[in-house]
């Protein structure tokens, strides 16, 4: 493990302590319901740069502000139509919704990498709510990982990725969802979805009462910053639709899997084939088979329906060619 941090169970005198620490311009692991975050001041010019700095994310790749209702949310962008309909019926709970900045909030523009538009999600975990509550202010949390890598859904998982680069970290347990909240652009003439997550799209249909825009008509990259096509990547190379393996391969299995031959070890996503249960798993197995003595990760396939959208957007990322394997313009390809 990398070097250790300051490591703290959940309670009220964590969550004082984590505002107080917040406040004052520290970098403070926290989890939500889908991965754990790493927070900071939204408000707070130098919190903000140290947060890019720790993760080595790139100034282009905008953040999500983190509030503990829907009410604060709006005084950071505005929240009306669409967006305040996917608020009523979705928040607390796993979804980003990116709307107009409000031109009188003291969120730092250089969260979202200096756009007119701003993500803000409130999330439903009790530990992301207890911080949110006590400190009071927006803060902005990305995923609590070095930019690129494997999503962490454990303390131990923060640790290893960041740890010596942050200064409190709240250990609640694994996250449940597992992968990153749904991002849904609500702007003017825009509603479209820009990341799969746990709420699918037909419920975030249901809850806006319209449907989401296609691709084609709707702005393409700039609408997506920063969204690269690899990202979520272990270090080895991983090979999707496997109904094989090779005898120095690992295999990631989803459903039953006693056809599949081959393989050095095996992980199963979920043997009875249950989304939600595969993604709770995904980001810990890719880190189990990401091993030394694994040449690549095969990945057998999984059905793209319902939360399979987002687990099959996970991993052909994880799949995708890395910066240093492809072309000059590779990292931006997420139309
Ligand atoms: O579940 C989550 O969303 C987790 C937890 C910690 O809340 N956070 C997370 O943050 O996954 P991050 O920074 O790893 O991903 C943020 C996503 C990126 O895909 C980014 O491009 C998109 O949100 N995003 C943020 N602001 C945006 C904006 N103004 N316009 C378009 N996309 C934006
Ligand atoms: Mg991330």
């Amino acid at each position: 493990m990398a070097s250790s941090c300051d490591r703290v169970s959940p309670s009220l005198t964590a969550y004082a302590r984590a505002a107080e620490m917040l406040g004052s311009g520290r970098l403070v692991a926290f989890p939500t319901e889908t991965v754990y975050g790493l927070g900071a001041d939204a408000t707070d010019p130098a919190a903000v740069a140290a947060l890019f700095a720790a993760k080595d994310r790139p100034a282009s790749n905008p953040m999500i502000v983190h509030v503990a209702d829907a009410a604060a949310a709006d005084r950071v962008g505005t929240l009306d139509g669409t967006a305040a309909r996917l608020a009523a019926a979705l928040w607390p709970g796993p979804l980003t919704v990116v709307v107009p900045r409000r031109p009188t909030t003291a969120v730092v523009a250089a969260v979202s990498a200096n756009l007119d538009s701003i993500a803000v999600r409130v999330p439903g975990h009790p530990v992301a709510q207890g911080v949110l509550r006590a400190v009071a202010r927006p803060i902005v949390a990305p995923s609590a990982n070095r930019s690129g890598t494997v999503s962490p859904t454990t303390a131990d998982h923060v640790e290893e990725s960041l740890g010596g680069r942050i200064d409190l970290l709240i250990d609640g347990g694994a996250c449940p969802v597992g992968l990153g909240s749904t991002v849904v652009a609500c702007l003017p003439g825009v509603f479209r979805l820009l990341r799969p997550g746990a709420i699918t799209a037909e419920r975030v249909e249901a809850a806006a009462g319209c449907a989401l825009g296609g691709e084609a008509a709707l702005g393409g990259a700039a609408l997506a910053p920063g969204q690269m096509a690899s990202h979520y990547a272990p270090r080895r190379p991983v090979r999707l639709g496997a109904v094989d393996a090779a005898p120095d391969e690992a295999v990631l299995a989803f459903g039953p899997d006693d056809d599949l031959p081959g393989g050095r070890m095996r992980l199963n996503l979920s043997q009875t084939g249950d989304f939600a249960e595969a993604a709770h798993n995904l980001y810990a197995m890719l880190r189990a088979l990401d091993r030394p003595d694994v040449r690549a990760i095969a990945v057998m396939p999984i059905p793209a329906t319902g939360l399979g959208v987002a687990l099959n957007d996970r991993l052909a990322r994880a799949a995708a060619p890395r910066p240093s394997e492809a072309g000059p313009h590779a990292g931006v390809s997420e139309p």
